[in-house]
């Protein structure tokens, strides 16, 4: 099976059909993909990891955000390929790598054979960003590219047909707690109407100070995978602030996005 015709671009609509008439036909409406909550096991407690992953499955989470930093590309280590296969083994939930290190090509093997079941990395440091797509693709992984804040998102767009998911920092990325950049709203804004005019149903990832207090914003403007770090984990009650982020999410209304 050529597992890439299970990959977007999937395109939703016919691009050939002029504006107006896919406009007539509601075509133009957001391509809608279902919303996640993916807490960064960064802000967990290490010492209890499986547990913490087993607390915020049990809470509803819809995927394991994992951190991979190699102290080069960000200015801190934090874990990686033998953590990653230690909790494939105790979670059913998706492993969502993203690898905040230099020469990804030469790692994104070794973290899907271990169990990630979709893998990000950076456009600062990808040099094919096709390439890279289809090699995750070819692995059985979901593919998906990271844009720091002070990077374009000219930087991702162009190969949003080749890709799975595109995830805008709202932090300078190396560390979980960190306030959000307000003008991630922009990106996401940018990048999802540009991916409805194209008709692709990309999932758009947003990483970096996302809490109950922002959450609708961020949804309002264009994000459906929502990871948080010391928002879930920094709460006492997994379920509880789950529950009441997704409230957030589910009343946060389309209609605000221009
Ligand atoms: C930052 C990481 C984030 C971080 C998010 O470099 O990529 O995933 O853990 O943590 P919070 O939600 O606390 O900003
Ligand atoms: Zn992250």
């Amino acid at each position: 099976m050529n597992r890439r015709l299970l990959h977007p671009g999937r395109r939703l609509t016919n691009p050939a059909l002029p504006l107006a008439a896919r406009r007539a036909h509601g075509y133009l409406v957001r391509m809608e993909r279902a919303d996640k909550i993916a807490p960064s096991i960064l802000s967990a407690d290490f010492a209890r990891l499986g547990e913490e992953v087993a607390r915020v499955e049990r809470a509803g989470a819809d995927l394991i955000h994992f951190d991979v930093m190699d102290g080069h590309f960000v200015p801190n280590i934090s874990i990686g390929v033998p953590v990653l296969e230690s909790l494939r083994k105790v979670t059913r939930l998706p492993l969502d790598a993203h690898l905040m290190i230099e020469n990804p090509e030469k790692y994104v093997e070794v973290f899907v054979k271990a169990g990630a079941n979709s893998v990000s990395v950076h456009a600062e440091v990808c040099k094919d960003i096709p390439a890279m797509a289809m090699r995750l693709h070819d692995l059985g992984a979901r593919a998906s590219i990271g844009i720091n804040p002070e990077t374009d998102v000219e930087r991702v767009l162009p190969f949003a047909e080749h890709l799975d998911m595109i995830l805008i920092m709202s932090v300078h990325p190396g560390f979980g707690g960190q306030g959000f950049i307000p003008g991630a709203l922009d990106k996401l804004r940018i990048v999802r109407r540009e991916l409805d005019r194209r008709g692709l149903a990309l999932d758009i990832e947003i990483d970096g100070g996302v809490k109950l207090g922002n959450i609708a914003d961020v949804k309002a403007a264009g994000a459906n995978v929502f990871v948080s770090g010391s928002g879930i984990f920094g709460h006492p009650d997994y379920t509880a602030i789950i529950n009441q982020m997704r409230d957030k999410i589910a009343h946060a209304g389309a209609s605000v996005r221009k």
